[in-house]
């Protein structure tokens, strides 16, 4: 489990900020505060913990270079001004109770190869101590490889890698840890023995050695942060990109959701086949059947999301399809009359908020166990008087599936309606008159924050600018030098 992210000269972030975050954390805050700027801090950790190859990254080349996946300003547009590197971390949980703090550091002084110029886990032990875990060496910059030294909890010197600097260390760790681990002839024979395997390519190796020893502490551990930020997906629909015919095989949600009726047309030939039962009974065909009966019952769900904003009834969706041999899909809704003669509106006729529904209800319906969506304006298009159902609708889905849900929002009266459990996820976001720093404060952090509530909630302060007395974080961490002009006029004691 996730439990905060540290920015550290990322974006508007000016030194280190650890922004603690819960199963359902609200961002809010002005335009520009730096919302969306944590969520893309997110986004890119979780692609560079997953291995991927630094510099292609962020100069947007081959495969990366989607249209919905794009890093704003690239790598320099990461860093904090005109500084040269910028670090992005975060705090996990083990289930064993304590906690576990990554960071990486890229730099990006040259933007043909960008490169890893740190990285460290530490196991936190409580207070301000720490154990080390692995942690790179400072050495020669013009250098391709980085030195990595890992607790091996024995006397002397800690044992070192060289890692290629190309990917963060974090993804290469295991492989380099196996290969120098098994250096010679009969630690091999030994290895092929226990697998019980006849043939072995040199990249099962690590497999095998981690099934047959006792999992030593540093990839145990490596394993937990990997894992906690493997399955992110951010969410940012764009309505004119939903209303277009897509081929019917474009596999998962992408984050701009241009794909949601190709996404929709396989859910919906599964919803097809159950209505008609379709599948024999055949046990080969359980896995089909257990996958029908899934996209059956996402199917209601999204009918049920859906059904949250208009004012008619939507009675089900349909698939509509270019002629063979394209056979290209677009999604469309179809609306109750009570003549009888329901009407079939395709996804080109809907509104941008029933697109956008739809698109949010795809993405929380079928994402994995444990994966942590970022769902930036979730609301926007949103008629205000629905957005608090749909939240709850999604905390009620990611309290079953064990997942975390960040989002951002500009709906004020929706604050005021805000649950304690949902006040604890609050983080308030905004600028420095100053030095125009991003600073986060936890709500339960803010002055006074009874007397506050008393007035009328969150929201409210809000909208009237009130929220400069409660600004005075007793977190000294988050030490908050100046109130910005948004917060500070017109108090309203
Ligand atoms: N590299 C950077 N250095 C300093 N500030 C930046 C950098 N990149 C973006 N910003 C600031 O962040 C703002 C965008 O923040 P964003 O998170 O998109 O705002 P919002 O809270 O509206 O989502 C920009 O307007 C700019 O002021
Ligand atoms: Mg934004």
């Amino acid at each position: 489990m996730l439990n905060s992210i540290i920015l550290n000269d990322f974006k508007s972030f000016e030194g280190k900020n650890t922004i603690p975050i819960k199963q359902l954390s609200t961002l809010i805050g002005l335009n520009s505060s730096g919302k969306t700027n944590v969520l893309e801090g997110l986004v890119i950790l979780s692609n560079l913990v997953s291995g991927t190859d630094i510099t292609a990254y962020f100069n947007n080349y081959s495969n990366f270079a989607r249209q919905d996946q794009l890093i704003r300003g690239g790598a320099k547009g990461c860093c904090r001004g005109k500084k040269k590197s910028f670090t992005l971390g975060c705090i996990s949980s083990s289930t064993d109770g304590y906690n576990l703090e990554y960071q990486i550091t890229i730099n990006v002084s040259k933007e043909e190869r960008i490169v890893v110029e740190s990285e460290s886990l530490f196991k936190i032990l409580g207070g301000s101590s720490k154990q080390l875990i692995f942690k790179t060496i400072k050495g020669n910059m013009s250098s391709g490889d980085i030195n990595v030294e890992y607790n091996n909890h024995k006397r002397g010197p800690n044992p070192r890698l060289t890692i290629n600097k190309n990917s963060s260390v974090i993804s290469q760790i295991e492989k380099s840890y196996t290969t120098s681990h098994i250096s010679n002839y009969e630690q091999v024979a030994h290895l092929i023995e226990s697998s019980n395997k006849k043939y072995i390519r040199k990249a099962d190796l690590s497999d095998i050695m981690k099934d047959s020893t006792p999992l030593p502490e540093l990839l145990e551990q490596t394993e937990i942060v990997r894992k906690s930020l493997s399955k992110i997906k951010s969410l940012n629909p764009i309505p004119e990109r939903m209303r277009n015919y897509v081929s019917r095989n474009a596999g998962p949600l992408q984050s701009d959701a241009s794909n949601l009726s190709s996404v929709l047309s396989t859910i919906f030939s599964d919803h097809y086949r159950h209505t008609k039962r379709s599948i024999s009974k055949n046990p080969r065909n359980d896995f089909i059947s257990e996958r029908i009966e899934k996209n059956e019952k996402i199917y209601q769900k999204i009918l049920e999301f859906i059904n949250l904003l208009p004012e008619y009834t939507i009675n089900g969706l349909k698939i509509l399809t270019t002629p063979a041999p394209l056979r290209d899909v677009m999604f469309a809704c179809i609306e109750e009359r009570s003549s009888g003669d329901d009407l079939i509106m395709p996804a080109s006729l809907l509104s941008d908020g029933l697109l956008r529904i739809t698109a949010l209800a795809v993405a929380v319906l079928t994402s994995e166990n444990s994966s942590i969506l970022l769902l930036d304006e979730f609301d926007s298009a949103l008629h205000e008087s629905k957005t608090l159902t749909l939240l709850e609708k999604i905390q009620e889905y990611i309290k079953k599936t064990d997942s975390m849900v960040i989002l951002t929002t500009h709906d004020t009266p929706l604050l005021n309606n805000y649950t304690s459990e949902l006040l604890a996820g609050t983080i308030i976001v905004f600028r420095n008159k100053q030095d125009n720093k991003s600073n986060c404060i936890n709500f339960y952090d803010l002055n006074n924050v009874d007397s506050l509530v008393i007035k009328g909630g969150l929201g409210e302060a809000t909208l009237k600018n009130g929220l400069q007395p409660y600004l005075n974080p007793k977190d000294s961490q988050n030490k908050v030098s100046s109130i910005p002009s948004w917060l500070s006029s017109e108090v309203d004691q």
